[in-house]
C-alpha cells in the first residue's frame, strides 16, 4: 500500500500566491484585549499557497474524495482509512514536508494569524558574521538591562493590531502550538505543531530571532541581542531578578509564586517537597549542592549522553501518521467519528526539548494547586498553569524569550562545541520554511514586511548575525558532570529469572513503577549505537506527562533514579499543551534513547537488560513492547 503514495506537483496557477504569516497582522479587527486573554480573530485563508512555484498537492487531497470528507461520497470506511494510513506512513518514512499549502489556519474565531494577502514576502538574506553577542541575563550591566526593559516596554505599548506588538508575538506561538494550523483544513484532526519533532529547534530559533530584531528596531540599537537565562550555570539557576520586579515590563503575575526565589529544578515536572531557596551563599549545604549537581547532570545527560545524534537530540522526523490511528471499535459509524475527532499529532521530541526546556516551563508556570488566576483558553476551558506552564500561553510571559535564548544556546553548543554538526541532511528538513514579520515602523508609514526563512538558513547562528558569549562557553560547568552509579559496581545484581514478563499495554500511574524484565539486546554491531525504542506511548496532552527510564536497577532503588545516576537512560516528558483534543483525547509518543554510555557505565554485559519505568506525572499507556536495536545514528 505504501507505494501507492504519491505527491503530485502541479504548476501554481496564480502568480499572486502568498503564504500564511507567522505573525498576526494588523488586519484583524478582533485582536486580543486584556493581555491577550481573549481569543484572537482568525481570518480563514482559503485554499491558496505556494511552494516554490508549485502547488504541493498531496495525495490525500484525492483521498479526501475517497473518504468522502469533502465530497460526501460513500466509501467503505476501512478502505479509506487504510489508504490514508498508508499514505501517511510513506510520508513518515522520509519526514513530512511542511509547506505553506499544508499550513493554512482556517478556523474561525481562533488565534490564527490572519491573512497576509498583499504583504510582500522577501527571502531571508544571511548576515554572514556574528555582529551581536547574546549574554546571560543575570550578568547584564545596568545599562543593558535598561535597554532590554525599554525595548519590551515599547513592544507592549504597540497596539495588538500591529504584528510587532507583544500581543501579536505571543499569539504566533499560540497559533503554532495550540492546534490552529492544520496539515489539511479538511482534516480537522491533524493539527500542525512546532513542538515534539525535528521542527522544534529551528522554528524557535527563527521565532526569537525575529522577536529580537523587533526589540532592536524599537529602541533603534543595532547592537542589542536577546539576553539568555543561564539556567545551566549555578549562578543562573533561578528566575533572574530583572523578571521579578512588579513594575518591570518583564514581569508576569502568572507564575508559580513558590518558585520565584527558589533554585530551579531542571528535572521538574510536578511538585515534590519544598523548593530550596536560591542563595549562592548556601552553596556549602548538602541539599543545595545536591540539587545543583542534579541540574548539572541533567544538562550533561541532555547534551552529551542523550544527545549522541541529531534524532536523539533534536527530535525525530515530523510525522503526522501517528496522529491517524483509527481507534478500534466495533461500531463502524462510530469509528468514522473517532477518526475525525480524535486523531492527533504525536510526540517524538529530542532531549533538547524534553529535558531542561520542559522542566523550566512547568517550573515557572502556575501549579495546578494554585489556581488563583485561571484564564480561559480559546476553547472556553480554564487553563490554570498559565502562562509558561501551558505551551499555548507560554509566549505571554516575557521570560519565555530569554528561556528560549538559552535553549537555542544549548543547540548552538551541541552543534559547535560538542560535535553535533548542526542537524539532519534530509532535504525535507533543510528546505522547510516559515515566514515571519520583520520590524517596521508603522508611525513612519512603513509597510509590514514578511521574511521567508528556511531551516538551512539558520543552522549557523552567524547567518543570523549573532553568537553567544565566549566566557560562558569556556567554562561550561556541566561538561564534567558525568552521572554516578546508584548501585555501586559489584552491588546487588538484578535477578531476571524470577520476574514475570511485562504484559502490554502497560499502564503507568505516578509512583507505581513498572518492570519490563529481559528486554533482548542485540550483539554490538561495529560502531552502531544501541538504541532503546519505546513506541505507542499514549498520554493526555492537556496535562503534563513524564516517566523516567532506568536500566538494571533493583525495584527498591528505582524511585530514586534521575539524571544524576548512571542507571538513568532518559525520560519521556510532555508539557501540557494543546487543548484541541476535545473530550478525553490522547496523543501518541515515541521515545528513542541511546544506551551505549548507560550500559558501559553500569557494566552491563548480558544479552538482555531489565528496564524499569518510573512514572512521575500523568496517566500514560505504553501499547507496544520495548525493543533495543543497533542503529547507525541517533
Ligand atoms: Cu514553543 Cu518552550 O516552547
Amino acid at each position: 500500500m505504501a507505494s501507492a503514495s504519491a505527491t503530485l506537483l502541479v504548476p501554481a496557477t496564480s502568480a499572486a500566491l502568498t503564504a500564511p504569516p507567522a505573525c498576526p497582522s494588523n488586519h484583524s479587527k478582533k485582536t486580543a484585549t486584556a493581555r491577550g486573554r481573549r481569543s484572537l480573530s482568525c481570518r480563514a485563508t482559503g485554499g491558496r499557497g505556494a511552494d516554490e512555484g508549485l502547488l504541493w498537492l498531496p495525495r490525500r487531497d484525492v483521498l479526501a474524495g475517497l473518504t468522502g470528507v469533502t465530497a460526501g461520497i460513500a466509501v467503505h470506511p476501512d478502505l479509506a482509512a487504510a489508504a490514508l494510513q498508508a499514505e501517511l506512513e510513506e510520508s513518515c518514512r522520509r519526514g513530512e514536508k511542511v509547506t505553506d499549502r499544508l499550513l493554512e489556519c482556517t478556523d474561525s474565531g481562533l488565534p490564527c494569524p490572519p491573512s497576509s494577502r498583499g504583504v510582500q514576502i522577501v527571502d531571508f538574506t544571511p548576515a554572514g558574521e556574528a555582529k551581536r553577542v547574546r549574554r546571560p541575563v543575570h550578568l547584564l550591566d545596568k545599562e543593558y538591562a535598561e535597554k532590554y526593559k525599554e525595548a519590551v516596554a515599547r513592544m507592549k505599548a504597540l497596539p495588538g493590531s500591529n504584528p510587532c506588538s507583544f500581543t501579536s508575538q505571543a499569539a504566533i506561538h499560540e497559533a503554532y502550538c495550540d492546534g490552529h494550523y492544520r496539515f489539511d483544513p479538511t482534516e480537522k484532526n491533524r493539527p500542525f505543531d512546532v513542538h515534539f519533532s525535528w521542527i522544534f529547534a529551528p522554528w524557535h530559533r527563527m521565532y526569537i530571532y525575529f522577536y529580537e530584531r523587533i526589540l532592536r528596531g524599537l529602541i533603534g540599537d543595532d547592537t542589542f541581542a536577546l539576553p539568555y537565562w543561564n539556567w545551566d550555570a549555578p549562578a543562573g539557576m533561578a528566575l533572574p531578578a530583572i523578571f521579578k520586579d512588579r513594575d518591570s515590563p518583564l514581569y508576569d503575575p502568572n507564575r508559580n509564586q513558590a518558585h520565584l526565589d527558589a533554585l530551579v529544578d531542571l528535572d521538574f515536572i510536578n511538585s515534590r517537597g519544598k523548593p530550596i531557596p536560591f542563595d549562592k551563599n548556601l552553596a556549602a549545604q548538602p541539599a543545595y549542592d545536591e540539587a545543583v549537581n542534579k541540574n548539572l547532570s541533567t544538562i550533561y545527560q541532555q547534551q552529551i549522553r542523550s544527545g549522541k545524534g541529531a534524532r536523539c537530540f533534536l527530535g525525530d522526523k515530523l510525522c503526522s501518521a501517528t496522529s491517524l490511528r483509527v481507534k478500534e471499535t466495533n461500531d463502524r459509524s462510530k469509528r468514522r467519528q473517532d477518526s475525525s475527532s480524535k486523531l492527533k499529532r504525536g510526540n517524538t521530541s529530542g532531549s533538547l526539548e524534553r529535558m531542561a526546556h520542559s522542566a523550566v516551563h512547568v517550573w515557572i508556570g502556575r501549579s495546578k494547586a494554585d489556581q488563583g488566576t485561571c484564564a480561559a483558553g480559546h476553547d472556553g476551558k480554564p487553563h490554570c498553569s498559565n502562562d509558561m506552564g501551558f505551551l499555548g500561553s507560554a509566549g505571554r510571559d516575557p521570560v519565555f524569550y530569554s528561556h528560549h535564548s538559552n535553549v537555542d544556546r544549548m543547540w548552538h553548543l551541541w552543534a559547535t562545541k560538542l560535535g553535533g554538526t548542526g542537524g539532519f541532511d534530509d532535504p525535507e528538513w533543510l528546505d522547510t520554511s516559515f515566514v515571519f514579520y520583520d520590524y517596521f515602523d508603522e508611525a513612519k508609514g512603513e509597510e509590514p514586511k514578511l521574511v521567508r526563512v528556511r531551516i538551512r538558513d539558520v543552522l549557523d547562528t552567524r547567518n543570523l548575525g549573532y553568537t553567544y558569549d565566549a566566557e560562558s562557553e569556556q567554562a561550561l560547568p556541566w561538561m564534567n558532570r558525568k552521572p554516578t552509579p546508584l548501585v555501586p559496581r559489584g552491588g546487588s545484581p538484578s535477578t531476571p529469572a524470577t520476574k514475570p514478563a511485562a504484559v502490554f499495554p502497560l499502564t503507568l500511574i505516578p509512583d507505581q513503577l513498572v518492570e519490563v524484565p529481559s528486554v533482548p539486546r542485540p550483539g554490538k554491531d561495529g560502531d552502531k549505537l544501541q538504541v532503546l525504542v519505546i513506541e505507542g506511548i499514549e498520554f493526555d496532552p492537556t496535562n503534563g506527562a513524564k516517566f523516567d527510564v532506568a536500566i538494571n536497577l533493583p525495584k527498591d532503588l528505582a524511585p530514586k533514579v534521575g539524571p544524576q545516576y548512571s542507571e538513568y537512560a532518559g525520560s519521556f516528558v510532555s508539557v501540557a499543551s494543546s487543548s484541541d483534543t476535545g473530550s478525553g483525547g490522547t496523543l501518541e509518543g515515541k521515545l528513542t534513547l541511546v544506551l551505549d554510555d548507560v550500559l558501559a557505565d553500569i557494566g552491563a554485559s548480558g544479552d538482555t537488560v531489565d528496564v524499569v519505568l518510573v512514572p512521575r506525572a500523568g496517566e500514560i499507556k505504553i501499547n507496544l513492547p520495548l525493543r533495543i536495536q543497533n542503529d547507525d545514528f541517533c
